[in-house]
C-alpha cells in the first residue's frame, strides 16, 4: 500500500501546469528564476560566500606589476547552479571590467564592499553547468574592507595570504569553504620575479620582458587557502619517497631571519611523513612553504604551500609551526569548516598536533603540556570567557580557540583512552577527505567511534565560558 502524504499530493498536483509547459504550453520554468542569496549562510559572515550556484573550477591568468601594484586578468569560473537563477553575485574587491556568461556578455554591478552581481542575458535554469568570465583589474592594497587589507604589498612585489577572507583581493569567488573547487593560476611577472601558488608548477615561460608561472591545484580547495605571492625568491625543490613535488620558496630579502626560515622549512617533507603516522596518508598532490618578506607575525596553511611571515624565525628555527600549518592540510584543508564558527575543528586539532611533536622530540608530552597549558591561566582569565566551539567572529583567532582547544582534544584522549583516540585522529581526516564539518559531527564521530556519550566533556571544554573545574580536570587527569 503506498501513502501519498499531503504534501507530495499537492506537488503532485501543481505539477500538471509544468506537463503543460513541456508539451510547449504553460509558462517556462524559468519565469520563477530568482536571484541567488549574497551570502552563503555564514553565522558569522553574512556576506561571504554566495547562493545559488556551486563552483567546480577556477582559471586564473594574471599579470601583476610589482613596480605600481597594479593586478590585471582574466578569471574564468566553471560552475553549476542550484537554482532557477535570475542574477547571482560573486565575491570581488577589485574592480571588473566586463562579464560574461556562457559567453554572452552580461550586466554587472559593483555593490557592498566586495559583491560583484551579475545578470546573464537570460535567466539560467537550476542544475546547468555554467562558465563566467571575469576581465578585472585593481590595486589590491588599495582594496580595504572596514580600512583593512588582507593583500600585504612587499618591496618586491605583494602575497595575498589571509582568513577568513584573502581571495576577494586576488580574483571573483564564492568566497566560503563550503564551495571548494580546483584552480589553475597562471600569473605574468616581470622576469626576475617569481610567483607562487598552490600545488604543482607545472611550467614557466619568458617572453617580452614577462615570466609566466603557471600553477595547478587539483584537489578541492576553499577559496581562502588559495594563494599568490610575487617577490625575488630563493627557490628548492625536491621529490618525496611517495614522488610527490616539493617546492619551498624564500624571500631573497629575509636578512637575519633567512637560516632559521630555511632550516624549518626544508623540514616540511620530514614533517609531512611523520603527520602520515598520525593522520592517515598527505591529501594532496605537492607539498611546500613559502616564507615572503612581510612585515606581519602569522602563519597560514595555505593549501600544499603554507605561507610563514618571517617573524616565525626572529628566535632561530621553528619547526613547530610548520607542524601546525602541515597538519592544517588535513584538519582544515582537506576537511573544512562548514561554517566559521566551527573553527576548532582547524585550530584545535592543529596546536594538539604540536604538542604531539613535542613528544615526539623528547621536548615535553603532550599531557605535560596539557597540564602547563591549564595551571598557567588562573580561573579568573578572561581565557577562560572564550568558548572554542563558538569563540564569535572577533574571537575566532583567540588563543582559546587553539590552547583550550588542544585541551579540549587531551580531555577526550584520556576519557576514551589512546586506541580509541588514535583510530579517531585518523578516521575523520578519511571519514571527510575533500568535504566539510561541523564542531557537532566530530562529536558524534567520536561517540560512535569510542562508544561512550560525549557531549558533556565536550560541552564543558568547549562551550562554557569558565574554566572547566576541579571535577572536569579530575576526570581529564590533570
Ligand atoms: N589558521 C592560521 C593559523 O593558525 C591563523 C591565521 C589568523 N590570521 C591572522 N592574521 N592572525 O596558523
Ligand atoms: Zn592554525
Amino acid at each position: 500500500r503506498i501513502i501519498v502524504p499531503s504534501a507530495l499530493a499537492a506537488a503532485l498536483l501543481l505539477a500538471v501546469p509544468i506537463t503543460a509547459d513541456a508539451a510547449g504550453r504553460g509558462p517556462s520554468p524559468r519565469a520563477g528564476a530568482t536571484p541567488g542569496a549574497p551570502g552563503i549562510g555564514d553565522s558569522y559572515y553574512p556576506a561571504s560566500g554566495n547562493g545559488g550556484y556551486d563552483v567546480s573550477h577556477y582559471d586564473l591568468r594574471l599579470t601583476y606589476q610589482p613596480a605600481t601594484d597594479l593586478l590585471e586578468g582574466t578569471a574564468t569560473i566553471l560552475a553549476t547552479t542550484t537554482q532557477d537563477l535570475s542574477r547571482f553575485n560573486l565575491d570581488l574587491g577589485l574592480r571588473a571590467g566586463e562579464v560574461r556568461v556562457n559567453g554572452r556578455v552580461a550586466a554587472f554591478a559593483a555593490s557592498g564592499e566586495h559583491e560583484l552581481e551579475i545578470t546573464p542575458a537570460a535567466p539560467l535554469k537550476k542544475d546547468t553547468p555554467i562558465s563566467v568570465v571575469v576581465r578585472y583589474a585593481g590595486k589590491p592594497s588599495e582594496f580595504k574592507v572596514g580600512g583593512w587589507s588582507a593583500w600585504q604589498r612587499t618591496p618586491d612585489g605583494g602575497v595575498a595570504a589571509q582568513e577568513p577572507d584573502a581571495a576577494a583581493w586576488w580574483f571573483p569567488s564564492n568566497d566560503h569553504p563550503r564551495d571548494k573547487a580546483t584552480f589553475d593560476v597562471s600569473v605574468r611577472v616581470p622576469d626576475g620575479t617569481q610567483a607562487i601558488s598552490n600545488g604543482v608548477l607545472v611550467s614557466q615561460s619568458s617572453k617580452l620582458g614577462w615570466t609566466r608561472y603557471n600553477w595547478r591545484s587539483d584537489k578541492p580547495q576553499a577559496t581562502y587557502l588559495a594563494t599568490l605571492a610575487i617577490g625575488r625568491f630563493d627557490i628548492t625543490t625536491d621529490v618525496t619517497a611517495n614522488g610527490l613535488p616539493v617546492l619551498n620558496a624564500y624571500s631573497k630579502d629575509l636578512g637575519a631571519n633567512a637560516g632559521a626560515a630555511r632550516a624549518s622549512v626544508e623540514r616540511s617533507t620530514e614533517v609531512a611523513e611523520w603527520l602520515e603516522s598520525v593522520f592517515g596518508p598527505y591529501p594532496f598532490s605537492a607539498l611546500g612553504g613559502y616564507v615572503p618578506n612581510v612585515p606581519s607575525g602569522f602563519a597560514l596553511e595555505t593549501q600544499t604551500r603554507p605561507f610563514y611571515s618571517p617573524r616565525q624565525f626572529a628566535n632561530g628555527s621553528n619547526v613547530s609551526v610548520v607542524v601546525h600549518e602541515l597538519a592544517h592540510q588535513w584538519y582544515g584543508d582537506s576537511v573544512s569548516v562548514a561554517d566559521w564558527k566551527d573553527i576548532w575543528i582547524n585550530e584545535g586539532f592543529a596546536r594538539y598536533s604540536q604538542w604531539l611533536w613535542s613528544e615526539k622530540e623528547d621536548e615535553g608530552t603532550a599531557r605535560e603540556l596539557a597540564d602547563y597549558t591549564y595551571a598557567s591561566r588562573p580561573a579568573d582569565d578572561p581565557f577562560w570567557t572564550v568558548k572554542p566551539g563558538d569563540p564569535g567572529a572577533d574571537d575566532q583567532f583567540h588563543a582559546a580557540v587553539y590552547d583550550r582547544g588542544a585541551l579540549a582534544l587531551q580531555a577526550l584522549r584520556d576519557e576514551i583512552g589512546d586506541a580509541d583516540f588514535f583510530a579517531i585522529l585518523k578516521g575523520w581526516p578519511k571519514e571527510h577527505a575533500y568535504g566539510n564539518a561541523h564542531v557537532s559531527d566530530f562529536v558524534r564521530y567520536a561517540e560512535r567511534v569510542s562508544g561512550k556519550p560525549l557531549a558533556g566533556l565536550f560541552d564543558t571544554w568547549l562551550y562554557q565560558p569558565v574554566k572547566p573545574g576541579a571535577r572536569a580536570a579530575a576526570a581529564a587527569g590533570l
